[in-house]
């Protein structure tokens, strides 16, 4: 019987035998975390795990119904005490959702919090397009301050740039507040009238339910319509309009280049004032690593009280083909310093006690079980990619002299039997 993985989701494995998937290694996957979470560290953040299944209601409500993700994407299933729980298709309500049932806001004024995990999305898997996949994401509640939504900016960056990208591109626009919104759709809902049977089965849904969501339409006529539709930014109240001039300057100030897009709403419909992205020329169709913006009302909407946010999350799949692509380096995997094969049942005992020594003194040491012959334990040894082999039976034991192979060199060493453990960490000390 076969048992592939899910369409649209895949196994992260210590070492793949194609090299092109070798993002998919389990090492690479650790280095870009310890990254992602020594720098939420450094800015501050503390982590926040939450359930990876929550109320249905939680995404209608907090994601929005007129997005794609409510709309097509939800991974939705009753439970036997027949509650509609839905995996959870993005971070941010879920924290959110956690921010108030453990009524976060009466412990401080001010909540830095960052979640590392896997989300769920029922898409039409392509590359960097995953139904299972991970996100890094970083949220701040209590301050509505632009130099907020900017730091949040300097951190993604700071992110990409710790993990060795390059050639990134900032998008940002500002969708306001509420009354810029309203002005703007008005604005829109009468360029929009003449040509409503023009526009894509999938643009005209969004007529009635949110018509902002046109402008993120891929349509090609979709486009070709909205050429010469009205700016966002034309729109913006004198409030909104500082805030976002607030913005840029102050990316001028720390030199991120960005493009202002004033088309850029983002699929979600919590988000106010700033939304931004990230993207990367060579990643394909999917060329967006990561993005955010300010959702200001969010809290509320889901029953919590009126506090400002703002946050941003980026995929793990595709910060990892992005480095792929741009040839990033990783360290080399984790492989054992010493790997001991005990020639004979009479050295078996020896070589576990020495292994454990070794270990218990932090040095990274293998020792042969496999009872097999001496040809197949050493390619053991170099499948686990062995810095040193050393090789002890009955004889060494009887002579208390070992030889220790350096296996890049092929060099051999002779060293006397009680000073081997010593020897070994002298060794591994001037290694690491
Ligand atoms: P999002 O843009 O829907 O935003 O997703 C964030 C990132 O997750 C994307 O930029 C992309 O890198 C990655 N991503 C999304 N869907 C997939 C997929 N199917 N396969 C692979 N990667 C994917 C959010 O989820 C918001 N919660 C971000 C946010 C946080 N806004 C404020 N705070």
């Amino acid at each position: 019987m076969q048992n592939p993985a899910p369409k649209g989701t895949f196994d992260i494995l210590p070492k793949q035998t194609n090299s092109e998937e070798n993002w998919k290694e389990s090492h690479r996957w650790a280095f870009v975390e310890s990254i992602l979470r020594s720098t939420a560290i450094d800015y501050g953040f503390s982590e926040i795990r939450t359930p990876i299944f929550e109320h249905t209601e939680l995404f209608t409500r907090g994601v929005g119904d007129s997005s794609d993700i409510v709309t097509k994407e939800m991974y939705t299933f009753t439970d036997k005490g027949d509650r509609s729980l839905t995996l959870r298709p993005e971070g941010t309500a879920a924290v959110m959702r956690s921010f108030i049932d453990n009524k976060l806001y009466e412990s401080a004024k001010i909540h830095k919090l960052f979640y590392i995990g896997p989300m769920f999305r029922y898409e039409r898997p392509q590359a960097g397009r995953y139904r299972q996949h991970h996100q890094f994401g970083a949220e701040v509640v209590g301050i509505s301050s632009p130099y907020q939504d900017v730091e949040m900016i300097d951190m993604i960056c700071q992110i990409y740039k710790r993990l060795g990208l390059q050639d990134l591109s900032v998008l940002i626009n500002s969708v306001g507040d509420e009354i810029s919104r309203k002005n703007y759709k008005e604005a829109l809902t009468q360029y929009l009238e003449p040509h409503f049977h023009s526009l894509s089965e999938d643009s005209k849904v969004r007529f009635t339910k949110n018509i902002l969501r046109i402008l993120d339409s891929k349509s090609p006529q979709d486009q070709q319509l909205l050429a010469g539709a009205p700016s966002i930014l034309d729109f913006l109240s004198p409030e909104s309009q500082l805030h976002f001039k607030t913005v840029c300057s102050l990316l001028d100030s720390l030199n991120i280049s960005y493009e202002i897009n004033p088309k850029l709403v983002r699929g979600l419909d919590y988000y106010n004032q700033t939304v931004f992205e990230v993207t990367c020329g060579k990643l394909g169709a999917q060329n967006t690593i990561g993005a955010g913006g300010r959702y200001d009302g969010l809290i509320k909407d889901l029953g919590g009280p009126s506090l400002p946010a703002v946050g941003f999350a980026s995929g793990i799949e595709r910060i990892l083909q992005t480095m792929k692509k741009q040839n990033v380096s990783f360290p080399a995997p984790f492989h054992p310093f010493v790997y001991l094969i005990p020639f004979d049942e009479k050295s078996k005992p020896f070589c576990f006690d020495l292994l454990c020594k070794l270990r218990h003194s932090h040095v990274p040491v293998q020792m042969d079980l496999s009872d097999k012959k001496l040809s197949q334990c050493l390619q053991n040894a170099n499948s686990f990619q062995a810095d040193y082999v050393i090789v002890i039976g009955e004889g060494e034991l009887q002579e208390k002299k070992v030889k220790i192979k350096h296996m890049a060199s092929r060099k051999e060493e002779e060293i006397s039997l009680p000073s081997l453990f010593e020897t070994i960490q002298t060794l591994w000390k001037s290694h690491s």
